[in-house]
């Protein structure tokens, strides 16, 4: 069994969390390397519903070992009610089978503080991000200003540090309402203790389960498309999103990665702001008439639109995927016809790649091409077989086009609504 990487080919929410929990059982440790509480996977197991943000899905899977990895930024407080809602609900969280990084990054009020100033100062310009603090803790650390796990951990260490740090606030927060510095260290040193059982140099325990033959399922969160380097910046989270970040934000090199697998939806959503070329008010509405597409963290409605290859050429590249998870193909039943964004236009010129700039994707146009679709439900489909051949052909093109093939297909939200092709 392969060391993989799970990624999101899109914006996110293409149900990573979803392929995870289904591929844990077959890998023996699952790590997530980057991003923070600005995640939102919801997994659905018997029947039911668990919404995670920094917690990796594998904590659904009775004593499997999960990674927070150096490359996360980690809110403790919000973090450890994220411990406590799986306790409540009967799953355990113990020191053997959950590992934190001493280097991973700390996410502080001043943080979201940050963050929510910012987007305010930004008008009309803001990137609609989560609000969690994600891009000012990476901030920090980026700036060798950060206050690590290792320091949260040690209340004279966290004391100093979060000071000097406070004090280069200076006015930026005034008028905001944040905790007291000295409740910040209380609450934050209160959960550092709690934390530090699980507290550990995650490279070295990842070495030494591969060296005994454990196989590593890397859990991606956010997508390709807001990756700090290779998505529509500005409008991207702050870390690396891509395949690459796994590695980076895990200590384990790309030597060990096996398979890539990408995580696409049948069709295009996103939230926040930024360029979504296919993005279309009818199709959005039909989907958020059918109770779907509102996003796991905010609440917020997803702009959603027909799938994107123009972008999932892309997402291959920078990815190397080795193959695709096709998700909510049940999202397209009973529409009489699909379209596929081939190409792009941009001042009269057919792209068949993204171009870099904001911009420039704000002002692109979509070419489509139509396929027929088809009326059955699908949800209860176990095999390729069994999907209506109109969808099997919808597939078929897409596998076409990046030249990858399709592994898994998605039909539903539970954990059996899944075909392994
Ligand atoms: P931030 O990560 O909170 O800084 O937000 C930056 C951008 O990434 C915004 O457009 C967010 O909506 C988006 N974003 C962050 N995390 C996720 C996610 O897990 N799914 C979808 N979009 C996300």
């Amino acid at each position: 069994m392969p060391n993989t990487i799970i990624v999101g080919t899109q914006w996110g929410d293409e149900g990573k969390g979803k392929v995870v929990d289904f591929l844990t059982e077959h890998r023996d440790v699952v790590v997530r390397a980057q991003g923070g509480a600005n995640a939102g996977h919801t997994v659905y197991n018997n029947g039911q519903k668990y919404v995670l943000h920094l917690m990796p899905s594998g904590m659904l899977w009775p004593g499997k070992p999960c990674v927070l990895g150096n490359g996360v930024v980690i809110d403790p407080l919000g973090f450890l009610k994220e411990i406590d809602d799986l306790e409540a609900k009967g799953i355990p969280v113990t020191a053997e089978q959950l590992k934190i990084s001493n280097a991973a990054h700390v996410v502080f009020p001043h943080h979201r503080g940050l963050d929510q100033a910012r987007e305010q100062r930004r008008g009309k310009g803001k990137l609609g991000t989560t609000g969690r603090g994600i891009g000012p803790a990476y901030g920090d650390k980026i700036d060798r200003s950060g206050i690590r796990v290792s320091d949260l951990i040690r209340p004279d260490r966290l004391k100093a540090k979060f000071e000097a740090r406070h004090a280069r606030l200076g006015s930026q927060l005034d008028g905001f309402d944040l905790p007291s510095v000295e409740e910040t260290l209380e609450s934050y040193a209160k959960a550092g203790e709690r934390l530090a059982p699980h507290v550990t140099n995650t490279v070295a325990y990842l070495h030494h389960a591969l060296k005994e033959g454990k196989q590593l399922l890397f859990e991606g969160a956010q997508g390709a498309y807001l990756d700090i380097d290779h998505g529509t910046y500005p409008f991207v989270t702050s870390s690396n999103t891509t395949a690459g970040g796994a590695c980076t934000g895990s200590g384990v090199a790309p030597s060990r990665i096996d398979e890539i697998i990408g995580v696409c939806k049948a069709y295009t959503t996103r939230v926040g702001a930024g360029p979504c070329v296919t993005e279309n008010a009818e199709f959005s509405d039909r989907l958020h008439g059918m109770g779907r597409e509102f996003g796991a963290t905010t609440g917020r409605k997803r702009r959603c639109g027909w799938l994107d290859l123009v972008m999932l050429r892309f997402t291959t590249m920078v990815n190397g995927l080795t193959s695709v998870a096709i998700t909510n193909l049940d999202g397209l039943d009973g529409i009489d016809t699909v379209k596929l964004c081939v190409a792009y236009e941009l001042d009269g010129e057919r792209l068949q790649l993204p171009p870099i700039d904001a911009e420039d994707w704000e002002r692109c146009t979509p070419i489509y091409e139509e396929m027929p679709g088809w009326s059955e439900d699908i949800t209860a489909a176990k095999t390729v077989d069994d999907l209506p051949a109109n969808a099997r052909a919808y597939l078929d093109r897409i596998a076409a086009d990046i030249e990858t093939p399709v592994g898994i297909i998605s039909v539903g939200p539970d954990r059996q609504q899944t075909i392994v092709v």
